[in-house]
């Protein structure tokens, strides 16, 4: 159990030769170097099931590796359970990871692949003296420790100096800082332990039988007793994603951190074993930080989401409220299937009525009161150029709409699907309705857009313009 803390974490990966090719703004200033994540901020509770979710690239994997400490962290501060961990190896991080390719040993049994990390690894005993007292002496390990990080710390803070030097940014001069507030801290503890005699541990391995309940309370929990004697080649890809989370679990790790595990999986397969993962999660009520780019198994199983873009957190909310608010464009059409329809047009406010014109000069009126509240500016009674967003379910049917023609019909059963085009528009809007009807390809079909469920965002900025919150009539009253 433990909670996260990530305060402006950022990964540069230096002048690569994808990074010379594709550096724009900041990081074509610092020649070449790559943000693959920036200003990553976000505190994690003890317990939660946080989802990074987001395109192919977006640094969801990045960010993992640096939680993990697979990866160094350029910049910032990473602390697990208030311990600021930079320097802190991968392997006393207390933290299990689970991959897309599961790494299954494939020569060795299922019991001995998740027992193989156990088997391997040592844990500390005390050292005891000729009467049985714990050894208490100079730690000369942990000095030699603590010089090596000293060592690297100093070297880094060479190259700081010179971005700071160089481009003279906030961020590099605060980077510097930390920098050498880390220095101070590892020499104040390196002058601790040269001074004090602390107690001494001896590493042994764990003994057969603590091994074996572990691996057997794992299975338990997993369902999998059975498969425990079969090799990954026997076995299922659910299966063997079961005996790799198994590995995962007898760990006993304070956070888990999973990367599309379930993304080598058919569909059918992964969404019962995305139960199952929930399922874990609420018997081991761990920390659990899940990376995935599927926004439906974000939605179904994260407590909280992280919506990333290019290295860039988009918004960190729950999945409701994603659905519901989302805070840009880009996080609007991400999250839901069918993706939300966006229209460029502009709003006018008359009243206690907002004008919307549609990219065909049609024209319809909305009822503020009926509309999420609208930031003052946009209501000051000239035109502005906005998107409006709606999902497909919230329109309806409506003679009387504004008219689009009717390009596909898709009839899924339970719902029908029309695609459907304004004059001039380029791509089609989806409006998904429970009943089957007689609409055919080339029939114009009026539409009304269910005001509670429009968004708007500003058509330069791409971010909303609306609060979570009805009552523009209350802020205008009826003028
Ligand atoms: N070692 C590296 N050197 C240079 N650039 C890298 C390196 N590793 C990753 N990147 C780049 O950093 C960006 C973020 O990569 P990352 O693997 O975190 O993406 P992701 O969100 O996990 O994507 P996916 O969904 O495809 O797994 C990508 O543009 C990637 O090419
Ligand atoms: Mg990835």
């Amino acid at each position: 159990m433990a909670k996260l803390l990530l305060r402006h974490v950022y990964k540069i990966y230096k002048g690569t030769e994808k990074a010379k090719k594709n550096a724009k703004g900041e990081a074509k200033k610092r020649s070449g170097d790559f943000v693959a994540v920036k200003d990553f901020n976000m505190e994690i509770n003890d317990g939660e099931f946080i989802v990074f979710v987001g395109p192919s690239g977006c640094g969801k994997s990045t960010t993992l590796r640096m939680i993990a400490g697979l990866e160094e962290i350029s910049g910032g501060e990473l602390y697990i359970d208030d311990q600021l961990v930079n320097d802190v190896d991968a392997k006393d991080r207390d933290i299990a990871m689970v991959f897309q390719s599961y790494a299954l040993y494939p020569h060795l049994t299922a019991y001995d692949n998740i027992a193989f990390g156990l088997k391997m690894r040592k844990i500390p005993a005390p050292k005891l003296d000729k009467e049985g007292n714990q050894i208490i002496a100079i730690d000369e390990k942990k000095i030699s420790e603590i010089k090596k990080k000293l060592n690297r710390l100093s070297k880094d803070i060479v190259s700081k100096a010179e971005d700071a030097e160089n481009d003279g940014s906030d961020f590099a001069k605060e980077e510097k800082a930390l920098l050498e507030k880390r220095i101070e801290d590892a020499k104040a503890e390196l002058e601790y332990y040269q001074n004090t005699p602390v107690p001494q541990y001896k590493y042994v391995h764990m003994s057969k039988e603590e091994i074996d309940e572990k691996v057997q309370w794992a299975a338990g929990v997993l369902g999998i007793e059975e498969l425990l004697d079969s090799k990954p080649a026997e076995m299922s890809g659910g299966q063997r994603q079961r005996i790799a989370l198994g590995r995962a679990m007898v760990r006993g790790p304070k956070v888990f951190l999973l990367d599309e595990p379930l993304s080598n999986l058919d569909a059918k397969l992964r969404t019962a074993m995305r139960a199952e993962i929930v399922k874990l999660h609420n018997q081991l009520k761990t920390t659990f930080i899940y990376v995935t780019h599927d926004q439906i198994e974000a939605m179904t199983m994260g407590t909280r989401i992280v919506v990333m873009k290019l290295g860039v957190i988009q918004q960190i909310d729950t999945p409701t409220n994603l659905f519901d608010y989302p805070e840009n464009k880009f996080v609007a059409g991400f999250i839901g299937t069918p993706q939300m329809n966006f229209f460029e047009v502009d709003i006018k406010r008359e009243g206690d009525k907002l004008g919307v014109v549609f990219e065909d000069g049609q024209t319809v009126d909305l009822e503020l009161s009926a509309l999420r509240t609208i930031e003052d500016k946009y209501l000051d009674g000239n035109a502005h150029k906005v998107y409006l967003g709606i999902r497909g379910e919230n329109v309806k049917l409506d003679e009387a709409g504004v008219k689009a023609t009717l390009t596909i019909k898709e009839v899924l059963g339970n719902t029908t699907q029309l695609f459907l085009k304004l004059d001039g528009q380029e791509s089609d809007f989806i409006v998904s309705v429970p009943e089957r009807n007689a609409i055919l390809p080339g029939d114009r079909v009026g539409i009304r857009l269910d005001e509670r469920f429009i968004h708007l965002f500003d058509k330069e900025t791409e971010l909303s313009i609306m609060s979570r919150e009805y009552g523009n009539d209350k802020k205008h009253g009826n003028k």
